[in-house]
């Protein structure tokens, strides 16, 4: 397996997004990516659940691993008189975080299934931390078997063109979206990647572009509205995005602004792929309708968050007047039309009920 790695003052250390030892969650600080990389530790569970809202660790696989850590948390927390309850309540706060991401949903489920098989308080506490720990190594070989069976859509020369980040950070590693760039990368092809800087808050610009350059693949970050002009000038040859939730018609739920780069791509004739592990997909929505999608705080809109060389610490910049509004929704979703193929974790299949049923 291959870890994220990171080069500090020519030091390189391997790490996972997200990790658990001992009580305590770990995190790689993604705000702070990439001015400064910083691995922050949360106690309880009731900060596990906050890091997942103020996006500390963000992505839908890594938020799932992550909530399924802070309910492993919350086992280890809670009374031995009034067990259950105080896992139940701790489930709810922790599903209430980020409500587009269906990882989080699957994750919690699963934990919470562990927890109820055991009889006795300790043996249950141990049951919610081994299957914490499963899941999130099955997030890191399902980002392996993405890049695996997504590599071959990846010719050498291509290039590809991405939205967000899904990437290593998404995921605890490998990615979705990018899994297979960084794998053919290792077969030895030349890869080119557009990333759209992915406004508001930027996690192309921050995230994809700095695993890039810490993977060494060629990219350039574009102004989200320039993705249509790379297209029409016939310099993007696929598309590639993830997902936060895949619905049992092939619709999907992805950062706000994946929609119009389908309409886009099928408009040039370009390939449009989405790359997801079948944890993403929630059969109990029968279209993109039925997906609930996330409205964050507009002053994310409102201004931007960076680094200022002057004070050596992040800055909130205000862009907007004081006096206007904003509107913050973080995904939309794509209709299965546009939908070349979705890369999973078990092979590409069709964005249709058909191909998506024969994967459970
Ligand atoms: O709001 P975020 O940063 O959690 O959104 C992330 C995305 O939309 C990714 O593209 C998505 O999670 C797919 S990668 C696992």
């Amino acid at each position: 397996m291959v870890f994220i790695r990171v080069t500090i003052s020519g030091v390189s250390k391997d790490y996972r997004t997200v990790w658990m030892k001992g009580n305590s969650v770990f995190m790689i600080n993604q705000p702070m990516i990439p001015h400064k990389f910083e691995v922050v530790e949360f106690e309880c569970y009731r900060d596990t659940a906050r890091a997942i809202s103020e996006m500390v660790v963000r992505g839908a696989g890594a938020i799932g691993a992550a909530g399924g850590y802070a309910l492993a948390q919350a086992a280890l927390e809670a009374p031995d008189d009034g067990f259950l309850e105080f896992v139940r309540e701790a489930e709810q706060v922790i599903n209430g975080t980020r409500p587009t991401a269906q990882d989080l949903f699957y994750a919690t489920h699963r934990v919470m299934e562990s927890v109820c098989e055991v009889e006795d308080v300790n043996g249950a506490r141990k049951a919610a931390v081994d299957e914490a720990q499963r899941i999130a190594d099955e997030n890191v070989h399902a980002g392996e078997m993405i890049g695996k069976y997504g590599v071959d859509l990846i010719r050498d020369k291509m290039r590809v063109l991405t939205h967000c980040n899904a990437g290593w950070l998404a995921f605890v590693d490998w990615g979705s979206a990018i899994a297979p760039v960084y794998a053919a990368k290792r077969c030895g092809r030349n890869v080119f990647v557009y990333v759209d800087e992915t406004r508001p808050r930027c996690q192309g610009a921050r995230l994809t572009a700095w695993e890039l350059c810490n993977e060494g693949v060629n990219h350039a970050v574009i102004a989200d509205n320039a993705s249509g002009y790379y297209m029409r000038k016939g310099n993007v040859d696929i598309v590639i995005v993830g997902a936060d939730r895949v619905a049992c018609n092939g619709d999907v739920a992805n950062k706000v602004g994946t929609y119009e780069k389908a309409v886009l791509a099928h408009e040039n004739g370009i390939p449009f792929y989405v790359a997801a592990p079948v944890s993403t997909f929630d059969l109990s929505c029968r279209s993109g309708d039925d997906i609930p999608i996330e409205e964050r705080c507009e002053d994310e809109v409102l201004s931007m968050f960076g680094w200022s060389s002057e004070l050596s610490r992040m800055v909130n910049v205000r862009v907007a007047p004081e006096g206007s509004h904003a509107l913050n929704p973080a995904f939309d979703v794509t209709p299965a039309k546009y939908i070349k193929g979705i890369i999973t974790d078990a092979g590409i299949v069709k964005a249709d009920k058909k191909a998506i049923g024969k994967l459970f």
